[in-house]
């Protein structure tokens, strides 16, 4: 079976900030704020937009990309913040690295990536639980449904890595692995 499935939304009907943007981007974005900075964030993968219109309404310059769900191009420039929340996890892994390579290409130098993906354990657990099809390691087609992938921590840091990028941190708060990586700055 094709590990991609098929490619309906991949989304949660979201009306309210994610959980990562919430407890984690907005603390970066913030901590720039405050020392006078007016940071550039771009949603790659913002799905329809939650956290985006969240980030705006408390005067964030903030972008989305969605292939989906539109805007359908990458914004053009390069940002201080990039943040790819609940999308590698819906992704077949062939599709990773180069979704990473393109986050970390819109990255400004000096800049941060926030990646956050579902915990392997808990989708493994669900997928095991509810029977879903296996159709990679780690790979599963939900029925009816699209695409969960269990990524290993190690994974997501090999990711960024391959991506050119630095980890800064690597975290498992409730309902999401959460890696930080920052771009090296120019020399
Ligand atoms: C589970 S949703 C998460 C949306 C949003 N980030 C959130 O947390 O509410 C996954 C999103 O990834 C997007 N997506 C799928 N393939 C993608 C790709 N190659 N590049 C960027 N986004 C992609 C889908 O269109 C979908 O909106």
């Amino acid at each position: 079976m094709d590990p991609g499935g098929p490619r309906v939304s991949q989304e949660i009907a979201r009306t309210k900030p994610s959980r990562p943007c919430v407890e984690i981007l907005l603390g970066l974005v913030t901590d720039r704020m405050l020392a006078g900075e007016a940071p550039r964030v771009l949603d790659f993968g913002a799905g329809r937009g939650a956290d985006v219109r969240f980030l705006r309404s408390i005067g964030v310059q903030a972008k989305a990309y969605d292939p989906i769900h539109g805007p359908p191009k990458i914004p053009g420039g390069l940002f201080d913040l990039v943040s790819l929340i609940y999308v590698l996890n819906v992704v077949p892994r062939a599709e990773r690295p180069q979704i990473m390579r393109q986050v970390a290409a819109k990255t400004a130098p000096g800049g941060l990536v926030l990646v956050a993906v579902r915990p392997a354990d808990e989708v493994t657990r669900q997928a095991e639980a509810s029977g879903w099809p296996v159709v990679e390691p780690g790979g599963y087609l939900p029925t009816g449904s699209t695409y969960q992938g269990a990524i290993p921590r190690a994974e997501l840091v090999a990711l960024g890595t391959a991506a050119g990028l630095r980890v800064v941190s690597l975290r498992s708060p409730a309902k999401m692995t959460a890696a930080l990586f920052a771009k090296p700055a120019a020399r």
